[in-house]
Protein backbone atom coordinates (compact mmCIF):
# COMPACT_ATOMS: atom_id res chain seq x y z
CA UNK A 1 0.00 0.00 0.00
CA UNK A 2 1.48 3.48 -0.60
CA UNK A 3 0.27 6.76 0.98
CA UNK A 4 1.69 8.65 -2.23
CA UNK A 5 -1.36 10.99 -3.69
CA UNK A 6 -2.12 11.03 -7.19
CA UNK A 7 -0.50 13.75 -9.30
CA UNK A 8 -3.43 15.18 -10.50
CA UNK A 9 -6.58 15.98 -8.57
CA UNK A 10 -10.28 13.66 -9.11
CA UNK A 11 -11.70 14.71 -12.42
CA UNK A 12 -15.26 15.57 -10.93
CA UNK A 13 -14.54 17.95 -8.17
CA UNK A 14 -10.65 18.61 -7.68
CA UNK A 15 -11.04 22.37 -9.33
CA UNK A 16 -10.72 23.81 -5.55
CA UNK A 17 -7.85 21.40 -4.73
CA UNK A 18 -4.28 21.35 -4.95
CA UNK A 19 -4.04 17.33 -4.90
CA UNK A 20 -5.25 14.10 -4.92
CA UNK A 21 -6.98 11.94 -2.18
CA UNK A 22 -4.11 9.41 -0.66
CA UNK A 23 -4.53 6.00 -1.52
CA UNK A 24 -5.87 4.95 1.73
CA UNK A 25 -8.28 7.66 1.56
CA UNK A 26 -9.55 6.49 -2.22
CA UNK A 27 -9.86 3.38 -0.76
CA UNK A 28 -11.94 3.80 2.28
CA UNK A 29 -13.89 6.13 -0.22
CA UNK A 30 -14.44 3.99 -2.95
CA UNK A 31 -18.15 2.43 -3.36
CA UNK A 32 -17.64 1.14 -6.71
CA UNK A 33 -16.62 -2.57 -5.49
CA UNK A 34 -20.51 -2.76 -4.44
CA UNK A 35 -22.42 -0.28 -5.50
CA UNK A 36 -21.50 -0.90 -9.39
CA UNK A 37 -24.53 -3.88 -8.91
CA UNK A 38 -26.85 -0.30 -9.69
CA UNK A 39 -24.95 0.26 -13.16
CA UNK A 40 -28.73 -0.73 -14.85
CA UNK A 41 -30.16 1.56 -12.58
CA UNK A 42 -28.43 4.54 -13.10
CA UNK A 43 -27.82 4.61 -16.86
CA UNK A 44 -31.67 4.52 -16.97
CA UNK A 45 -31.69 7.31 -14.57
CA UNK A 46 -29.55 9.18 -16.63
CA UNK A 47 -31.65 7.98 -19.94
CA UNK A 48 -34.22 10.29 -17.90
CA UNK A 49 -32.81 12.88 -16.74
CA UNK A 50 -30.97 13.83 -20.31
CA UNK A 51 -34.40 13.40 -22.04
CA UNK A 52 -35.52 16.37 -19.51
CA UNK A 53 -33.22 18.46 -19.99
CA UNK A 54 -33.49 18.24 -23.55
CA UNK A 55 -36.87 19.08 -22.99
CA UNK A 56 -36.43 21.87 -20.81
CA UNK A 57 -33.96 23.64 -23.19
CA UNK A 58 -31.11 22.82 -20.39
CA UNK A 59 -29.17 21.03 -22.99
CA UNK A 60 -28.91 20.94 -26.69
CA UNK A 61 -30.43 18.20 -29.00
CA UNK A 62 -26.98 17.18 -30.46
CA UNK A 63 -25.73 16.94 -26.76
CA UNK A 64 -28.63 14.82 -25.55
CA UNK A 65 -28.55 12.54 -29.20
CA UNK A 66 -24.04 12.34 -27.67
CA UNK A 67 -25.30 11.50 -24.44
CA UNK A 68 -27.78 8.75 -24.87
CA UNK A 69 -25.12 7.10 -27.66
CA UNK A 70 -22.55 7.48 -25.53
CA UNK A 71 -24.87 5.55 -22.68
CA UNK A 72 -25.35 2.67 -25.03
CA UNK A 73 -21.86 1.88 -25.52
CA UNK A 74 -21.33 2.45 -21.84
CA UNK A 75 -24.19 0.23 -20.56
CA UNK A 76 -22.94 -2.58 -23.36
CA UNK A 77 -19.25 -2.50 -22.23
CA UNK A 78 -20.09 -3.22 -18.86
CA UNK A 79 -22.55 -5.97 -19.72
CA UNK A 80 -19.92 -7.56 -21.48
CA UNK A 81 -17.40 -6.79 -18.90
CA UNK A 82 -15.40 -4.71 -20.78
CA UNK A 83 -15.27 -1.62 -18.69
CA UNK A 84 -12.54 -1.25 -16.68
CA UNK A 85 -13.46 0.14 -12.74
CA UNK A 86 -10.86 2.60 -10.54
CA UNK A 87 -10.56 3.07 -7.37
CA UNK A 88 -10.08 6.96 -8.40
CA UNK A 89 -13.58 6.99 -9.50
CA UNK A 90 -15.61 6.48 -6.63
CA UNK A 91 -18.73 5.08 -7.34
CA UNK A 92 -21.31 3.41 -10.52
CA UNK A 93 -22.29 7.03 -10.64
CA UNK A 94 -19.21 8.74 -11.57
CA UNK A 95 -17.58 5.81 -12.97
CA UNK A 96 -20.41 6.29 -16.00
CA UNK A 97 -20.05 10.14 -16.27
CA UNK A 98 -15.89 9.77 -16.74
CA UNK A 99 -16.68 7.00 -19.44
CA UNK A 100 -19.49 8.60 -21.42
CA UNK A 101 -17.16 12.23 -21.50
CA UNK A 102 -14.11 9.98 -22.40
CA UNK A 103 -17.34 8.84 -25.65
CA UNK A 104 -19.03 11.94 -26.22
CA UNK A 105 -16.71 14.53 -24.94
CA UNK A 106 -18.05 18.20 -23.59
CA UNK A 107 -22.48 16.44 -24.33
CA UNK A 108 -20.99 14.25 -21.35
CA UNK A 109 -19.98 16.55 -19.33
CA UNK A 110 -23.45 18.69 -19.46
CA UNK A 111 -25.07 15.37 -18.30
CA UNK A 112 -24.80 16.57 -14.47
CA UNK A 113 -26.38 19.85 -14.82
CA UNK A 114 -29.33 20.37 -12.34
CA UNK A 115 -28.37 16.97 -10.31
CA UNK A 116 -26.14 15.97 -7.76
CA UNK A 117 -25.17 12.40 -6.89
CA UNK A 118 -27.05 12.93 -3.41
CA UNK A 119 -30.02 12.45 -5.27
CA UNK A 120 -28.82 10.13 -8.35
CA UNK A 121 -27.51 7.91 -5.50
CA UNK A 122 -30.67 7.86 -4.04
CA UNK A 123 -32.71 7.01 -7.64
CA UNK A 124 -31.06 4.37 -8.37
CA UNK A 125 -31.25 2.66 -4.73
CA UNK A 126 -34.78 3.29 -5.09
CA UNK A 127 -35.11 1.75 -8.37
CA UNK A 128 -32.90 -1.47 -7.24
CA UNK A 129 -34.79 -2.00 -4.07
CA UNK A 130 -38.06 -1.93 -6.28
CA UNK A 131 -36.42 -4.17 -8.69
CA UNK A 132 -35.48 -6.41 -5.93
CA UNK A 133 -38.51 -6.39 -4.43
CA UNK A 134 -40.25 -7.49 -7.73
CA UNK A 135 -37.93 -10.30 -7.95
CA UNK A 136 -38.13 -11.30 -4.60
CA UNK A 137 -42.23 -11.25 -4.84
CA UNK A 138 -42.24 -13.68 -7.74
CA UNK A 139 -39.71 -15.75 -5.82
CA UNK A 140 -41.96 -16.11 -2.74
CA UNK A 141 -45.26 -16.96 -5.13
CA UNK A 142 -43.08 -19.93 -6.45
CA UNK A 143 -42.99 -20.95 -3.40
CA UNK A 144 -46.72 -20.51 -2.44
CA UNK A 145 -47.06 -22.57 -5.33
CA UNK A 146 -44.94 -25.47 -4.02
CA UNK A 147 -46.15 -25.31 -1.33
CA UNK A 148 -49.71 -25.32 -2.45
CA UNK A 149 -48.94 -28.48 -4.61
CA UNK A 150 -47.74 -30.69 -1.79
CA UNK A 151 -50.80 -29.06 0.58
CA UNK A 152 -53.70 -30.16 -2.41
CA UNK A 153 -52.04 -34.11 -2.19
CA UNK A 154 -52.15 -34.07 1.26
CA UNK A 155 -55.26 -32.27 2.51
CA UNK A 156 -56.42 -35.32 3.78
CA UNK A 157 -52.76 -36.92 5.29
CA UNK A 158 -52.92 -37.11 8.62
CA UNK A 159 -50.04 -35.96 10.82
CA UNK A 160 -49.17 -34.95 14.54
CA UNK A 161 -49.70 -31.56 15.40
CA UNK A 162 -47.64 -30.17 17.76
CA UNK A 163 -47.82 -27.69 20.65
CA UNK A 164 -44.20 -27.12 22.32
CA UNK A 165 -43.29 -29.73 20.38
CA UNK A 166 -45.40 -32.73 22.25
CA UNK A 167 -48.06 -34.61 20.25
CA UNK A 168 -51.05 -32.49 20.94
CA UNK A 169 -53.85 -33.22 18.22
CA UNK A 170 -54.08 -34.59 14.81
CA UNK A 171 -54.02 -32.46 11.93
CA UNK A 172 -52.99 -33.33 8.06
CA UNK A 173 -50.02 -32.19 6.09
CA UNK A 174 -52.13 -29.90 3.83
CA UNK A 175 -53.04 -27.91 6.86
CA UNK A 176 -49.78 -27.47 8.06
CA UNK A 177 -48.35 -26.65 5.08
CA UNK A 178 -51.16 -24.14 4.46
CA UNK A 179 -49.89 -21.95 7.38
CA UNK A 180 -46.73 -21.41 5.55
CA UNK A 181 -48.82 -20.13 2.88
CA UNK A 182 -50.81 -17.83 4.80
CA UNK A 183 -47.63 -16.28 6.12
CA UNK A 184 -46.00 -16.04 2.64
CA UNK A 185 -49.13 -14.17 1.50
CA UNK A 186 -48.40 -11.97 4.18
CA UNK A 187 -44.69 -11.36 3.42
CA UNK A 188 -45.54 -10.74 -0.35
CA UNK A 189 -48.54 -8.25 1.40
CA UNK A 190 -45.82 -6.02 3.21
CA UNK A 191 -43.42 -6.32 0.10
CA UNK A 192 -46.33 -4.51 -2.33
CA UNK A 193 -46.24 -1.95 1.02
CA UNK A 194 -43.35 -1.26 1.17
CA UNK A 195 -42.90 -1.14 -2.54
CA UNK A 196 -45.78 1.51 -2.91
CA UNK A 197 -44.19 3.75 -0.47
CA UNK A 198 -40.69 3.94 -1.98
CA UNK A 199 -42.23 4.36 -5.16
CA UNK A 200 -41.49 8.32 -5.30
CA UNK A 201 -39.06 9.94 -7.22
CA UNK A 202 -35.82 11.76 -5.38
CA UNK A 203 -34.38 13.10 -8.47
CA UNK A 204 -34.36 17.01 -8.99
CA UNK A 205 -33.42 17.70 -5.58
CA UNK A 206 -30.01 17.73 -6.55
CA UNK A 207 -27.62 17.99 -3.62
CA UNK A 208 -30.28 18.84 -0.52
CA UNK A 209 -31.78 22.46 -1.88
CA UNK A 210 -33.41 21.77 -4.74
CA UNK A 211 -31.92 23.47 -8.27
CA UNK A 212 -32.14 26.80 -9.78
CA UNK A 213 -32.62 25.09 -13.57
CA UNK A 214 -36.02 24.19 -14.54
CA UNK A 215 -36.13 20.90 -14.62
CA UNK A 216 -39.12 18.90 -14.88
CA UNK A 217 -40.02 16.76 -11.82
CA UNK A 218 -42.74 15.28 -12.92
CA UNK A 219 -41.00 14.21 -15.70
CA UNK A 220 -38.49 12.18 -14.69
CA UNK A 221 -40.63 10.64 -11.87
CA UNK A 222 -42.86 9.48 -14.49
CA UNK A 223 -40.28 8.48 -16.90
CA UNK A 224 -38.88 6.10 -14.39
CA UNK A 225 -42.04 4.34 -13.40
CA UNK A 226 -42.41 6.43 -9.96
CA UNK A 227 -45.78 7.50 -8.87
CA UNK A 228 -44.72 11.11 -7.82
CA UNK A 229 -41.81 12.91 -7.36
CA UNK A 230 -40.60 13.05 -3.51
CA UNK A 231 -42.25 15.91 -1.86
CA UNK A 232 -39.13 17.44 0.37
CA UNK A 233 -35.61 17.80 -0.64
CA UNK A 234 -33.81 17.26 2.06
CA UNK A 235 -36.00 13.96 2.94
CA UNK A 236 -35.25 12.85 -0.67
CA UNK A 237 -31.83 13.03 -0.32
CA UNK A 238 -31.14 11.95 3.13
CA UNK A 239 -33.43 9.26 4.23
CA UNK A 240 -32.91 5.66 3.86
CA UNK A 241 -36.22 4.46 5.72
CA UNK A 242 -37.02 2.71 2.34
CA UNK A 243 -34.10 0.50 2.87
CA UNK A 244 -34.78 -0.27 6.40
CA UNK A 245 -38.68 -1.00 5.30
CA UNK A 246 -37.31 -3.38 2.95
CA UNK A 247 -35.18 -5.13 5.59
CA UNK A 248 -37.53 -5.15 8.10
CA UNK A 249 -39.88 -7.06 5.38
CA UNK A 250 -36.75 -9.47 4.08
CA UNK A 251 -36.27 -10.58 7.94
CA UNK A 252 -39.95 -11.36 8.96
CA UNK A 253 -39.91 -13.17 5.78
CA UNK A 254 -36.50 -14.76 6.66
CA UNK A 255 -37.87 -15.71 9.79
CA UNK A 256 -40.69 -17.58 8.25
CA UNK A 257 -38.45 -18.98 5.82
CA UNK A 258 -36.09 -20.47 8.75
CA UNK A 259 -39.20 -22.15 10.68
CA UNK A 260 -40.00 -23.94 7.78
CA UNK A 261 -35.86 -24.77 7.16
CA UNK A 262 -35.82 -26.00 10.40
CA UNK A 263 -39.05 -28.24 10.63
CA UNK A 264 -37.22 -29.70 7.44
CA UNK A 265 -34.37 -30.48 9.02
CA UNK A 266 -36.49 -32.17 11.47
CA UNK A 267 -38.67 -34.22 9.45
CA UNK A 268 -35.50 -35.88 7.69
CA UNK A 269 -34.11 -37.16 10.88
CA UNK A 270 -34.80 -40.34 11.13
CA UNK A 271 -36.32 -39.89 14.84
CA UNK A 272 -39.28 -38.04 12.41
CA UNK A 273 -38.57 -39.67 8.77
CA UNK A 274 -41.38 -37.22 7.60
CA UNK A 275 -39.78 -36.45 4.55
CA UNK A 276 -37.21 -37.96 2.39
CA UNK A 277 -34.65 -34.90 1.41
CA UNK A 278 -33.84 -35.39 -2.70
CA UNK A 279 -30.21 -36.14 -3.50
CA UNK A 280 -30.02 -32.40 -5.34
CA UNK A 281 -30.30 -30.56 -2.24
CA UNK A 282 -28.89 -33.22 0.59
CA UNK A 283 -25.14 -33.07 1.04
CA UNK A 284 -23.21 -36.38 2.41
CA UNK A 285 -20.06 -36.71 5.00
CA UNK A 286 -16.85 -36.83 4.26
CA UNK A 287 -15.96 -39.19 7.14
CA UNK A 288 -19.81 -41.15 7.79
CA UNK A 289 -20.94 -43.33 4.49
CA UNK A 290 -24.61 -43.45 6.04
CA UNK A 291 -25.17 -39.55 6.00
CA UNK A 292 -27.20 -37.40 3.93
CA UNK A 293 -27.21 -34.29 5.76
CA UNK A 294 -30.11 -31.31 5.17
CA UNK A 295 -27.54 -28.20 4.41
CA UNK A 296 -29.65 -26.35 2.02
CA UNK A 297 -32.14 -26.46 5.01
CA UNK A 298 -29.50 -25.31 7.41
CA UNK A 299 -28.62 -22.70 5.31
CA UNK A 300 -31.99 -21.08 5.10
CA UNK A 301 -32.08 -21.23 8.90
CA UNK A 302 -28.28 -19.77 9.03
CA UNK A 303 -29.19 -16.86 6.60
CA UNK A 304 -31.49 -15.05 8.73
CA UNK A 305 -29.16 -14.59 10.95
CA UNK A 306 -26.84 -12.28 8.47
CA UNK A 307 -30.62 -10.74 7.27
CA UNK A 308 -31.20 -9.56 10.35
CA UNK A 309 -27.81 -8.03 10.57
CA UNK A 310 -28.27 -5.99 7.82
CA UNK A 311 -31.65 -4.32 9.26
CA UNK A 312 -29.26 -3.63 12.54
CA UNK A 313 -26.58 -2.29 10.25
CA UNK A 314 -28.53 -0.05 8.78
CA UNK A 315 -30.76 1.29 11.23
CA UNK A 316 -27.39 2.44 13.16
CA UNK A 317 -26.06 3.64 10.30
CA UNK A 318 -29.28 5.99 10.12
CA UNK A 319 -29.60 6.47 13.87
CA UNK A 320 -28.90 9.91 14.96
CA UNK A 321 -27.21 11.09 11.52
CA UNK A 322 -27.85 15.16 10.83
CA UNK A 323 -30.09 15.82 7.61
CA UNK A 324 -28.90 15.86 4.76
CA UNK A 325 -26.75 13.95 3.27
CA UNK A 326 -23.64 12.53 4.69
CA UNK A 327 -21.06 9.70 3.50
CA UNK A 328 -22.45 6.82 6.02
CA UNK A 329 -25.27 6.52 3.67
CA UNK A 330 -22.84 4.71 1.51
CA UNK A 331 -22.60 2.09 4.16
CA UNK A 332 -26.51 1.73 3.41
CA UNK A 333 -25.41 -0.70 -0.04
CA UNK A 334 -23.17 -3.86 1.26
CA UNK A 335 -25.37 -4.85 4.02
CA UNK A 336 -28.87 -4.60 1.76
CA UNK A 337 -27.08 -6.27 -1.32
CA UNK A 338 -25.59 -9.33 1.01
CA UNK A 339 -28.97 -9.75 2.68
CA UNK A 340 -31.11 -9.40 -0.83
CA UNK A 341 -28.54 -12.17 -1.83
CA UNK A 342 -29.49 -14.77 0.75
CA UNK A 343 -33.21 -14.07 0.51
CA UNK A 344 -33.10 -14.99 -2.78
CA UNK A 345 -31.33 -17.82 -2.28
CA UNK A 346 -32.87 -18.90 0.83
CA UNK A 347 -36.44 -18.37 -1.18
CA UNK A 348 -35.03 -20.69 -4.50
CA UNK A 349 -33.23 -23.37 -2.22
CA UNK A 350 -36.39 -24.09 -0.27
CA UNK A 351 -38.74 -23.95 -3.85
CA UNK A 352 -36.42 -26.52 -4.78
CA UNK A 353 -36.47 -28.74 -2.14
CA UNK A 354 -39.76 -28.01 -1.85
CA UNK A 355 -40.63 -29.38 -5.75
CA UNK A 356 -38.37 -32.09 -5.13
CA UNK A 357 -38.69 -33.75 -1.89
CA UNK A 358 -41.70 -36.32 -1.04
CA UNK A 359 -43.86 -36.82 2.20
CA UNK A 360 -43.68 -40.39 4.25
CA UNK A 361 -47.39 -40.22 5.05
CA UNK A 362 -47.37 -43.89 6.70
CA UNK A 363 -44.58 -42.36 9.34
CA UNK A 364 -46.35 -39.48 10.18
CA UNK A 365 -49.62 -41.60 10.44
CA UNK A 366 -47.94 -43.40 13.04
CA UNK A 367 -46.63 -40.66 15.02
CA UNK A 368 -49.85 -39.38 14.69
CA UNK A 369 -50.84 -42.38 17.06
CA UNK A 370 -48.62 -41.31 19.92
CA UNK A 371 -48.91 -39.41 23.03
CA UNK A 372 -53.00 -39.66 23.06
CA UNK A 373 -53.98 -36.77 20.99
CA UNK A 374 -57.71 -36.95 21.19
CA UNK A 375 -57.72 -37.02 24.79
CA UNK A 376 -59.10 -33.65 23.99
CA UNK A 377 -61.78 -34.85 22.45
CA UNK A 378 -62.50 -37.26 25.01
CA UNK A 379 -62.77 -34.57 27.32
CA UNK A 380 -65.26 -32.38 24.11
CA UNK A 381 -67.24 -35.72 24.60
CA UNK A 382 -67.91 -35.79 28.40
CA UNK A 383 -68.88 -32.12 27.77
CA UNK A 384 -71.64 -32.97 24.95
CA UNK A 385 -72.86 -35.92 26.02
CA UNK A 386 -72.19 -36.53 30.01
CA UNK A 387 -73.09 -32.64 30.11
CA UNK A 388 -70.13 -32.22 31.70
CA UNK A 389 -68.33 -28.76 33.18
CA UNK A 390 -65.18 -28.41 30.54
CA UNK A 391 -62.78 -28.60 33.60
CA UNK A 392 -64.28 -31.67 35.05
CA UNK A 393 -64.57 -33.48 31.81
CA UNK A 394 -60.78 -32.04 31.42
CA UNK A 395 -60.12 -34.04 34.82
CA UNK A 396 -61.88 -37.14 33.47
CA UNK A 397 -59.94 -37.33 30.08
CA UNK A 398 -56.12 -36.91 32.23
CA UNK A 399 -57.30 -40.22 34.29
CA UNK A 400 -57.82 -41.65 31.49
CA UNK A 401 -54.80 -40.69 29.89
CA UNK A 402 -52.52 -42.15 32.78
CA UNK A 403 -54.66 -45.40 32.31
CA UNK A 404 -53.88 -45.83 29.27
CA UNK A 405 -49.87 -45.12 29.55
CA UNK A 406 -50.49 -47.73 32.73
CA UNK A 407 -51.43 -50.05 30.15
CA UNK A 408 -49.40 -49.01 27.43
CA UNK A 409 -52.08 -48.75 25.18
CA UNK A 410 -53.89 -45.78 23.16
CA UNK A 411 -56.67 -44.25 24.46
CA UNK A 412 -59.31 -46.49 22.25
CA UNK A 413 -57.52 -49.54 22.78
CA UNK A 414 -59.02 -49.33 26.96
CA UNK A 415 -62.22 -51.78 27.14
CA UNK A 416 -65.20 -49.98 28.30
CA UNK A 417 -64.83 -50.81 31.62
CA UNK A 418 -61.44 -50.30 32.41
CA UNK A 419 -62.16 -46.67 30.99
CA UNK A 420 -65.44 -46.46 33.23
CA UNK A 421 -63.62 -47.43 35.77
CA UNK A 422 -61.91 -43.65 36.25
CA UNK A 423 -64.37 -42.17 33.89
CA UNK A 424 -67.92 -43.51 34.97
CA UNK A 425 -69.80 -41.42 32.59
CA UNK A 426 -68.18 -43.04 29.24
CA UNK A 427 -70.55 -45.52 27.34
CA UNK A 428 -69.64 -47.50 24.08
CA UNK A 429 -70.35 -44.10 21.92
CA UNK A 430 -67.45 -42.36 23.19
CA UNK A 431 -65.06 -44.75 20.87
CA UNK A 432 -66.35 -42.73 17.85
CA UNK A 433 -64.39 -40.07 18.94
CA UNK A 434 -61.45 -41.26 20.03
CA UNK A 435 -59.57 -42.40 17.09
CA UNK A 436 -57.85 -40.04 15.02
CA UNK A 437 -59.92 -39.96 11.48
CA UNK A 438 -62.81 -39.03 13.95
CA UNK A 439 -60.95 -36.50 15.62
CA UNK A 440 -59.63 -34.78 12.37
CA UNK A 441 -62.95 -34.89 11.02
CA UNK A 442 -64.61 -33.14 13.69
CA UNK A 443 -62.44 -29.94 13.66
CA UNK A 444 -64.76 -27.94 11.36
CA UNK A 445 -64.53 -24.76 13.17
CA UNK A 446 -63.72 -22.05 10.06
CA UNK A 447 -59.72 -22.48 9.56
CA UNK A 448 -59.78 -25.92 11.48
CA UNK A 449 -57.91 -29.02 10.70
CA UNK A 450 -60.66 -31.06 8.90
CA UNK A 451 -59.66 -32.78 5.44
CA UNK A 452 -62.98 -31.29 3.95
CA UNK A 453 -62.02 -27.85 5.07
CA UNK A 454 -58.33 -27.85 3.61
CA UNK A 455 -59.41 -28.97 0.35
CA UNK A 456 -61.10 -25.66 0.55
CA UNK A 457 -58.33 -23.61 2.19
CA UNK A 458 -55.91 -25.11 -0.72
CA UNK A 459 -58.37 -24.47 -3.64
CA UNK A 460 -58.60 -21.09 -2.48
CA UNK A 461 -54.82 -19.99 -1.72
CA UNK A 462 -54.61 -21.66 -5.11
CA UNK A 463 -57.14 -18.49 -6.41
CA UNK A 464 -55.81 -16.29 -4.63
CA UNK A 465 -52.50 -17.42 -6.50
CA UNK A 466 -53.23 -17.00 -10.19
N1 LIG B 1 -21.11 6.84 -3.40
C1 LIG B 1 -22.03 7.70 -2.74
C2 LIG B 1 -23.04 6.88 -1.94
O1 LIG B 1 -23.13 5.72 -2.15
C3 LIG B 1 -22.73 8.55 -3.72
C4 LIG B 1 -23.10 9.91 -3.23
C5 LIG B 1 -21.93 10.73 -2.99
N2 LIG B 1 -22.25 12.07 -2.68
C6 LIG B 1 -21.35 12.92 -2.17
N3 LIG B 1 -21.74 14.09 -1.92
N4 LIG B 1 -20.11 12.56 -1.97
O2 LIG B 1 -23.73 7.37 -1.09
Amino acid sequence: MTNQAPSSPGTMWGGRFDSGPVELMQRINASHPFDRKLWQQDIRQSRAHAEMLKGQGLISASDHQAIVEGLTQVEAEIASGAFSWSDELEDIHMHVEHRLTEIAGPAGKRLHTARSRNDQVATSMRLWVRDTLDQLDAGLRALQSALLDHADRHAGSIMPGFTHLQPAQPVTLGHHLLAYVEMLDRDRGRIRDARDRLNECPLGAAALAGTPFPVDREETAQALGFRQPMRNSIDAVSDRDFVLEVLSTAVIAAVHLSRLAEELVLWSTPAFGFVSLPDAFSTGSSIMPQKRNPDAAELVRGKSGRILGAFVAIATVLKALPLAYAKDLQEDKEPLFDAADALAVSVAALTGMMEALSFNTAAMRAMAEVGHPTATDLADWLVSKAEMPFRDAHAAAGRAVRLAEERSCRLDELSLSDLQSVVPEANADVFDVLGIEASLGRRTSAGGAAPALVRLAAAAARARLT
